[in-house]
């Protein structure tokens, strides 16, 4: 299985692609993830990377590509993948056809979680994330049991430096100008599956499993 997830920041691309890597125990490729530890590690890519990324802006089309074709020639993507974040541009998804056209694969869906732009803003604003296991929480829809501190491994929780209000905004601009039309291309090819985003994390899920059975 080769699935794309699109949405807005804070649609639950990230929490729908647990579940689907679980399901369908093919690895999640989330390009913000690799930026983020890119970051952390201290690379030079992270470095150019979190300039963009703290302004809400995308990362140029050519560092992201580079990411995307050396993380599909890893072992772990030959059963399939899921793709998180990506393409987030018509240049990226032009260029990933070529890379999946050059390793003879074709893609199985693009699913597209639509929320509203209020919900959108609160489930960004709430976001914890655990700084050692990566395991999200929200603080309202999602608590951790205590406070700060990660139910899973005991690690702490911490705010994303781009979810405070004023790069949510730019972000949610810079989705709808740049992002949004990648939805058209999917569409045109017939791939695009559009789903409600709203609802719990496995109300979603279970929409999202709906639409990605074969039709015939
Ligand atoms: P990225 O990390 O991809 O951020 P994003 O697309 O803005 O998406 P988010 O991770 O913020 O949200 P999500 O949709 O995954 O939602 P989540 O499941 O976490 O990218 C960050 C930056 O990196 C970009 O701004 C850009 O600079 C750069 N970048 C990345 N990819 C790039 C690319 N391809 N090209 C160029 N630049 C790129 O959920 C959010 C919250 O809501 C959580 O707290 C969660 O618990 C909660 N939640 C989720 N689902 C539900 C639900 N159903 N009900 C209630 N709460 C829910």
């Amino acid at each position: 299985m080769r699935i794309v997830l699109l949405g807005g920041p804070g649609a639950g691309k990230g929490t729908q692609a647990k579940l689907l890597q679980d399901h369908f125990k093919i690895p999640q490729i989330s390009t913000g993830e690799m930026l983020r530890q890119a970051v952390q590690n201290g690379a030079v890519l992270g470095k150019q990377a979190k300039e963009f990324m703290d302004r809400g802006e995308l990362v140029p089309d050519s560092v992201i590509l580079d990411l995307v074709d050396g993380r599909l020639s890893a072992n772990d993507s030959g059963r399939g993948f899921l793709l998180d974040g990506f393409p987030r541009t018509v240049a990226q998804a032009e260029a990933f056809e070529t890379m999946l056209a050059d390793r003879n694969l074709v893609l199985d869906g693009a699913v597209s979680l639509r929320v509203p732009t209020a919900t959108l803003v609160a489930r960004l604003s709430g976001r914890r994330t655990c700084r050692r296991c990566g395991t999200m929480y929200h603080v309202r829809f999602n608590p951790s049991k205590k406070d700060g501190v990660c139910d899973r491994c005991g690690g702490d929780l911490y705010q994303r430096d781009d979810d405070r209000e004023e790069t949510i905004k730019a972000r949610m601009e810079v989705y709808e100008r740049q992002s949004a039309p990648v939805h058209d291309h999917f569409r045109a090819q017939g791939l695009l599956r559009e789903v409600d985003g709203t609802g719990s994390a496995e109300e979603v899920f279970r929409k999202v499993l709906r639409q990605l059975q074969p039709t015939h």
